[in-house]
């Protein structure tokens, strides 16, 4: 199993998780009253063919009939799956970025080439992408990426698209993290209707719901849908993750408070980092901030800071990250300037630790 952030369970004492990047302000209400209200959805077995979900889906991105969406148990499931189903020869993943794309790849048999192409401020490097694109590569790409943060324009992706196409290649863009940007419709790349490009999504983080694991897949070719949908177990979607995708995506209320929560505490945090000068970060546009210092390896800020009752994401994984790097996610104000006050005082013991000749580290 690879490492991956949200692993509270190996602590006796409750932490505050900002290793995993979720939305803080929970299951969105109407969801938890529609939930407790009827739970006897429990006592059928979901439409297998999942019409009312896959109806909201739609309807939430403005789909049209060329647009085919295939469900997922998580994002990951659709990942998987898809990896499987391609025809393609190998898969060629612009890192650092999510570590799941890599092991799908090497569990489905194809071959990998894994490339550091995010440079130091985060902008994914396009030539040199493609200067080592082959024929019938899958190409896979985190936009925003994860841990970076950054954001690969439309126009961008699109032309490295067009690329992709010409050498029977295809894109798979992981969408995750987008609607937490600045310009979110705008950002996304899923009206984009290319034959070669397969967008994913879910309702993990923005929706606040990892347990509940449903995610979907965005598809132009019909077949192509059809052979990703078929590798996938019966029922595979339970009834609380069916309910859920109803219930959310058409709940306008809770989609503007996480964009007023965003648009806020996104440009408090980075002004608040900013004063600190033991760390630097990446400018980000997503939920998450990539963060590095300059004095202290991640694992012992990990260390201090779990004392602390706090979790951090280690650079573990993330191939092309230095072990000074770690992700903090974008929580409520209270844990946010509780994590920045302690990330001062790791400041300031390190100063003190200077004059006093002695080593934090
Ligand atoms: C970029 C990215 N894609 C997909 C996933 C998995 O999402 P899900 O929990 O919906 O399977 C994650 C989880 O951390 C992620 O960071």
């Amino acid at each position: 199993m690879n490492y991956h952030g949200g692993d509270i369970y190996q602590y006796k004492e409750e932490k505050t998780d900002f290793s995993a990047n979720i939305n803080p302000l929970g299951i969105p209400e109407h969801f938890r009253k529609v939930l407790f209200e009827d739970l006897s959805c429990l006592t059928r077995y979901p439409d297998r063919q999942y019409r009312k979900l896959k109806a909201s889906i739609r309807s939430y991105l403005q789909l049209d009939q060329e647009d085919h969406v295939v469900l997922g148990n998580g994002a990951i499931e659709v990942i998987y799956k898809t990896i499987q189903a391609l025809p393609v020869k190998r898969v060629l993943i612009a890192c650092p970025t999510f570590s799941e794309y890599e092991r799908a790849a090497r569990m489905a048999g194809i071959p990998v080439r894994e490339e550091v192409l995010y440079d130091r401020k985060g902008k994914l490097d396009g030539p040199g992408l493609m200067n080592l694109l082959e024929e019938k590569d899958l190409v896979i790409l985190c936009n925003p990426n994860n841990p970076t943060g950054t954001l690969t324009l439309k126009e961008e992706l699109l032309a490295l698209s067009e690329i992709i196409k010409e050498r029977q290649g295809y894109l798979l863009i992981d969408e995750t993290f987008i609607e937490f940007t600045k310009d979110y419709p705008e950002t996304s790349i899923i009206d984009a209707r290319e034959e070669n490009l397969i967008v994913i999504r879910a309702l993990t983080k923005y929706f606040g719901m990892p347990g509940v694991r449903l995610g979907y897949g965005v598809f132009h070719q019909k077949e192509l849908a059809r052979e990703v949908e078929e590798r996938m177990e019966p029922w595979h979607i339970n009834s609380i993750a069916d309910l859920a995708g109803q219930c959310v995506l058409h709940d306008r209320t809770y989609q503007e408070a996480t964009r007023k929560w965003i648009l806020e505490e996104r440009a408090f945090f980075m002004k608040e980092l900013e004063k600190l000068t033991t760390f630097t970060f990446l400018p980000t546009q997503s939920n998450f901030i990539l963060v590095n210092s300059k004095r202290h390896k991640a694992e012992k800020i990990q260390e201090v800071l779990l004392e602390a009752g706090l979790l951090i994401r280690l650079p573990i994984g993330f191939k092309g990250l230095s072990d000074y790097a770690f992700r903090i996610a974008i929580k409520d104000r209270a844990s946010n300037r509780k994590l920045l006050a302690e990330l001062e005082k790791i400041e300031g013991s390190f100063s003190r630790n200077q004059e006093n000749r002695t080593n934090l580290t």
